[in-house]
């Protein structure tokens, strides 16, 4: 991967800084798919998310979009980690974070993960089963514990519980086992599913929380530990993803203070999607090839992608996201940020590059007409994207490139 982060370049400059590079370099490819990650849209975020949620410290999810220099920039600001996996964990560590900002919020746990955890003091994470108390007090008994709970999760683009967080009902008697273990609990965690577009799912999943700090004082537990997980929108347009930042942290704020006024309580949230999923990150995407078909009088192109459903998009198609594909460079000029007026435009579908027919990664498409050699490009492309993506059928994944558009 390219480290070097141009201060100050606009994506635009980088892109046609990395073509002309290309050209002149034989060591990179110039036809392979990459990414331009502004680091300082990620600051912006940042500190958007400090002067509106001031008591709630945040703890980038990971698994949302691993980028390195991200990362390590992220643990730079100060930002704590929340980690699934051993993998996830060494770069929390390597990119410089104390084991003290990390969660280890995976509720079920490899075993060999945790004792990584507990080598490297990784102490607080998460559970929601009696098996998984039974593991922790056979490999990390000094854990400190995190119980996550079920909330409604209905509002979101991906709901989590089907999977993880224990019923209320279970809860007394998991905190009843913890108890008799002896196991060191310390507070409750939730997730109210990825892309939440209600902000009272918050207020509703807080209110039970405060519930089982309450059931665990009687218990004898003391939490001082409030995690309220991810489920952030990176965007400020309402649209169709309903809450923004902004109206969750209207209602978020004020009912952490409201339902837990002591300062004794510290409050962790996990959001992922919040700081790359916006402007931070754009793909870019070389056509390869094309194939014409004529029907009737209706001329439709078939484009061939140099990435596709099996990289970047596997998990924007799965989670069904509207996606905009937009001409970068077409007959060699540049288009970025600038419409294609009045140009005849021709339905088409967009495929991978694998050989599987599955690997389409648009049905229906309009575009100018276009030929490999041409280029698009996805803006805020960052969340859960390369993360997930393959190197099926060998080929590789997107390139990382990154400016800092930051300024004081
Ligand atoms: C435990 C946990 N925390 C945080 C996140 C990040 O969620 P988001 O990207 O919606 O903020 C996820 C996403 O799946 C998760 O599973």
């Amino acid at each position: 991967m390219d480290e070097t982060i141009f201060y100050g370049e606009s994506v635009e400059e980088r892109i046609k800084r990395r073509f002309s590079e290309s050209s002149t370099n034989r060591n990179m490819d110039s036809e392979n798919p990459f990414y331009v990650g502004d680091l300082g849209e990620i600051h912006r975020q940042h500190m958007k998310w400090k002067s509106l949620l001031p008591r709630i410290e945040p703890f980038y999810a990971v698994k949302c979009n691993p980028d390195p220099l991200a990362v390590k920039y992220l643990a730079s600001l100060g930002v704590g980690f929340d980690c699934a996996s051993k993998t996830e964990m060494e770069q929390a560590l390597y990119s410089g974070a104390d084991a003290s900002r990390i969660i280890y919020a995976q509720p079920t746990k490899q075993l060999s993960f945790l004792k990584y955890a507990h080598q490297n003091n990784i102490s607080l994470m998460t559970f929601d089963s009696q098996e998984e108390l039974l593991k922790i007090k056979n490999s990390y008994p000094e854990a400190k514990l995190v119980l996550r709970i079920l909330v409604d999760d209905t509002h979101s683009a991906i709901p989590l519980g089907r999977k993880y967080g224990a019923p209320i009902q279970t809860v007394e008697s998991l905190l009843h086992i913890a108890k008799n273990l002896k196991l060191n609990v310390v507070g409750v965690s939730f997730h109210v599913g990825s892309g939440c577009t209600h902000a009272n799912a918050f207020y509703h999943a807080i209110a039970r929380a405060r519930d089982v700090f309450d059931q665990a004082k009687s218990i004898g537990f003391s939490f001082d530990l409030l995690d309220v997980g991810g489920g952030f929108n990176e965007s400020t347009i309402t649209s169709d993803k309903g809450a923004t930042f902004e109206d969750v942290a209207k209602v978020l704020g004020p009912t952490v203070d409201e339902m837990f006024p002591s300062n004794n309580v510290r409050v962790i949230a996990e959001p992922g999607r919040y700081y790359v999923g916006g402007p931070a990150y754009t793909l870019c995407v070389g056509i390869v090839g094309r194939r014409t078909i004529e029907e009737g009088q209706t001329r439709k192109y078939m484009y061939y992608l140099n990435d596709g459903f099996y990289g970047s998009f596997l998990m924007p198609t799965l989670d069904k996201i509207k996606l905009n594909p937009k001409v970068l460079r077409k007959d060699g000029k540049y288009y970025y940020d600038h419409v294609l007026k009045d140009e005849k435009t021709y339905p088409c579908t967009i495929w991978g590059p694998t050989g599987c027919s599955l690997d389409c990664v648009i049905k229906d498409g309009k575009l100018p007409e276009l030929n490999a050699g041409d280029w698009l490009y996805f803006e805020k492309f960052g969340a859960y994207s390369v993360t997930a993506a393959t190197t099926f059928n060998g080929f590789e994944k997107p390139d990382m490139i990154h400016v800092n558009s930051f300024k004081e």
